[in-house]
Formats: C-alpha cells, structure tokens, sequence
C-alpha cells in the first residue's frame, strides 16, 4: 500500500513537476546529496562509539560508500543545474542521548536505508533515460545491500529481532512526525511570502499612484523640519 501511493506521488512529481525543468531536478538532486552526507556524518558518529575494529572497518566501507552516493549527487545537480553545487545545510544533531544503546542509532540508518532503496528505486524506474536515471540505478544496487548490511549490524550490536521491530516501528513515528514538521514549517513559509507579496503589491500600486501625482506637478515639496517635530 505505502509502495503504491509512494509510487503515485514520484508518477506525479516526474510528470507534472520534474518533466522539462533542469532546474526543478537539479533541486531535487541537491536534497538528496544532502541526505546522503547526513548519513555519512551519522554513521561516523555511530563508528566512533563503537570499538571492535571488523565492525568499525564495515561502518567506514559504509561511509565510503554513502559518500560517493553524494558525489554521484553532485555531479548529476551539475549536469542539470549547470552551475556550482552548493549544499544544503541540514541541522546536524545525534539521534539518540548518550545513555542509548548505540544499536539503536544504526536502527536509525537502517530505516533510513530500506526508505532510501524503495523511494530511489521507484524513481528510477518512472524517469525517462537520463544522468539522474543512471545515477540511481547505480545508488540503489549499494543502497539494496546496505539494507542488509545494517540489519546484520543491529544482531552482531546486541539486538534482538523482536527489539528491532519495535525500535523500528518507532524510528518510523519519529521520521513521519519530522517529516509533518517541515512539511508545516514550508506551509507556514508560504502563508507568509503569500501574505507579504499581497502587502508589497497593494502598497506598492498606492505609493505608485501618490508618486505618479507628485511628480506629474513638476516639482516635489519636502518639509525638511519634519524630523523635528516627530
Ligand atoms: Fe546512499
Ligand atoms: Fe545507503
């Protein structure tokens, strides 16, 4: 069901909103570099915390890897942006407090991956050929393996199956509730462009007139005391 409406709403962004906009695709490629570096700073973080070093060594192949996803990223927004790439800033922070078990943190990741392969790989396929599409195709064949590698993660850390389930099932409430608050965060942004455009236009057209008036005399007159009786 989540797969069908996921797939209804990338048909429609391909169709109405990406088709013929380089710039609109170069956006979008721009939020995705962005994702992707975010994990790489949220797997380093993760690493560090951690000290059997065949784990630490898969946690920085993984880093590696998500980190050439973002350059592929960089290199796609060029070719439709035609311009330097310049990052989106995410406001970086740790997922979970210190007290946590670090599992749970890679539980986070790993959501973030079986998310991250679905969505990628529903896009590729509704694109018509192009960089963006070779580009995915190439990030979900390692995105499909990280899915695994973060689940085998989560059992070698300590975790139980039944404890990963729920700990996903509420990873999946914390993102739905991030995701409502920027979506909240963007409405309210355009409530108030909309609501600044119409004071800027209505003024702007009745200072217009009074100036038109002004300047059709010939000469402006300005009371220089004015200042002093404020
Ligand atoms: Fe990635
Ligand atoms: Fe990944």
């Amino acid at each position: 069901m989540i797969t069908a409406i996921e797939r209804l709403k990338i048909r429609l962004a391909v169709s109405v909103e990406l088709s013929g906009k380089p710039a609109k695709v170069s956006e979008v490629i721009r939020g995705f570099q962005a994702t992707e570096a975010d994990g790489v700073w949220h797997l380093y973080r993760g690493m560090k915390q951690i000290d059997d070093p065949r784990e630490r060594a898969i946690i920085f192949g993984h880093c590696l890897e998500e980190e050439s996803h973002a350059d592929a990223f960089v290199k796609a927004y060029k070719h439709y942006g035609g311009r330097v790439f310049t990052p989106t800033h995410y406001e970086r922070k740790a997922l979970y407090a210190g007290d946590e078990p670090i599992w749970k943190t890679f539980a986070f990741v790993h959501v973030g991956e079986v998310d991250a392969t679905q969505r990628f790989r529903i896009l590729s396929q509704e694109l018509p050929p192009g960089a963006l599409k070779d580009c995915l195709s190439n990030v979900v064949s390692d995105e499909e393996g990280h899915v695994d590698l973060t689940y085998e993660m989560l059992k070698r850390l300590g975790a139980t199956d039944s404890a990963i389930r729920s700990e996903v099932r509420w990873v999946r409430v914390r993102r739905l509730w991030e995701r409502w608050l920027r979506t909240g965060k963007r409405l309210i942004d355009n409530l108030a462009n909309i609501s600044l455009s119409i004071v800027y236009y209505v003024f702007g057209a009745l200072l217009f007139g009074a100036a038109r008036r002004r300047l059709a005399r010939g000469f402006v007159t300005y009371d220089n005391n004015k200042m002093k009786h404020l």
